[in-house]
C-alpha cells in the first residue's frame, strides 16, 4: 500500500511530498511537532498532545495553523488513509515559508503543516520491552528550552547515535550538576529500592511527556509513591529499576546504564506493570461520525 502524507492542505503520495526550500523549519528549525500514539486505530491522548502543541506554538509565537477540530480531522484522516491500526501519527507545524531572514516574518504568514502516519510492529516492541534496553549517559548540550517540542533535535540525534554505537538504544542527557534530565526521545524514570518512582520535575530542563503525565495518572490510581525530582547517574545505577516513557513506545524497561546492570539485569515488575496497564488511563479518540 502506498503511503499518503498531508502537506499544507493536500493529501499527497508520501514519496512526492515536498516542502519549500525556504520553509523556516528547514532553514531555522523554526517549527514544532507532536508524535501521538495510535492504538487499535484510535489516537492516544490526542487532547493532551494538542494542548502541548498549542503551548509550543504560543512559546514560539507561531500562529495556530487551523482550528483544533480541523487539526483532529487531518490527524484521523492521515491515520485512516495509511491504514494505521497500531503506530503513530506525526504532526509538524513550521512558521511558514518566507525569504531567508533571521527576523520573524509578518505574523500573518500562514504556518506550514505536515502530517504523516506510520504503523509499528507491536510484537517487536513487546519483545524489546520483555528484554529491556540499554542506555548510555551523555552531557546535556541542548538549548535552554527543551520543554518546547521544537524540531531542533540535532543534539538528540547525535546523542542517540553515540548510544547506538555503544550497543545501547537510548541516551540519557546529564546536566552540569550530574543529574539526569531526560532521554534523547524519552523521559527517564527510576524505581528506588524502597519502591518509590522518581522522575525529574517538568521544568524548562525537560519535555513534559504526555506519556509521563499518563504514567503519573496511573501511579496515583495505584497509590504508588512518586517523587518529581532530579536524580544522579549514581542514584540510577543503584536503583531497583529504570525505565523510559514516550508516545512511540509507552513504558520501556531499562536494564543497563553505561554497561552496568540495573537490579538483576532484567525488566522490573513496576515497569512491566505500568506498561501493561498504560492504556487504562489514556483517552482514546476516534474520528467523529457525522452520520455520513
Ligand atoms: N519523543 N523527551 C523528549 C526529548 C522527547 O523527544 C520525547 C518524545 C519525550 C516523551 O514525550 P511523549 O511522552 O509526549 O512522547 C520526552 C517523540 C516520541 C519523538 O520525538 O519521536
Amino acid at each position: 500500500m502506498s503511503r499518503i502524507a498531508y502537506v499544507n492542505g493536500r493529501y499527497v503520495p508520501h514519496r512526492s511530498a515536498m516542502v519549500h526550500i525556504e520553509d523556516r523549519g528547514y532553514q531555522y528549525a523554526d517549527a514544532v511537532y507532536e508524535v501521538c500514539e495510535v492504538s487499535d486505530g484510535a489516537l492516544v491522548d490526542m487532547t493532551r498532545h494538542l494542548d502541548r502543541l498549542d503551548r509550543s506554538l504560543r512559546e514560539l509565537r507561531i500562529r495556530p495553523p487551523m482550528s483544533r477540530g480541523a487539526l483532529a480531522t487531518v490527524l484521523h484522516r492521515t491515520v485512516a488513509l495509511n491504514r494505521v491500526r497500531d503506530g503513530f501519527v506525526y504532526l509538524q507545524v513550521s512558521r511558514g515559508v518566507a525569504r531567508r531572514d533571521h527576523f520573524l516574518p509578518d505574523p500573518a504568514l500562514p504556518p506550514a503543516v505536515v502530517v504523516t502516519a506510520r504503523s509499528v510492529d507491536r510484537a517487536a516492541a513487546e519483545r524489546t520491552a520483555r528484554k529491556g534496553i540499554a542506555v548510555v549517559t551523555v552531557p546535556d548540550n541542548r538549548w535552554g528550552r527543551p520543554d518546547i517540542k521544537t524540531v531542533q533535535l540535532l543534539p538528540n540525534t547525535l546523542a542517540k547515535q553515540v548510544a547506538k554505537e555503544a550497543g545501547a538504544s537510548e541516551a540519557w542527557f546529564v546536566d552540569a550538576s550530574g543529574h539526569v534530565t531526560e532521554g534523547g526521545s524519552t523521559n527517564a524514570w527510576i524505581v528506588t529500592k524502597d519502591g518509590r518512582l522518581v522522575t525529574r520535575q517538568a521544568d524548562s530542563s525537560i519535555l513534559r511527556g504526555i506519556t509521563r503525565t499518563g504514567v503519573m495518572d496511573l501511579v496515583k490510581r495505584r497509590n504508588l509513591l512518586v517523587e518529581e525530582r532530579a536524580f544522579t547517574v549514581e542514584e540510577a545505577l543503584g536503583a531497583a529499576e529504570a525505565f523510559v516513557t514516550s508516545a512511540s513506545n509507552p513504558v520501556t524497561p531499562v536494564v543497563r546504564i553505561n554497561g552496568n546492570m540495573i537490579g538483576d539485569g532484567s525488566p522490573g515488575p513496576v515497569a512491566l506493570a505500568l506498561r501493561a496497564a498504560f492504556h487504562e488511563v489514556t483517552e482514546l479518540s476516534r474520528p467523529v461520525n457525522h452520520g455520513k
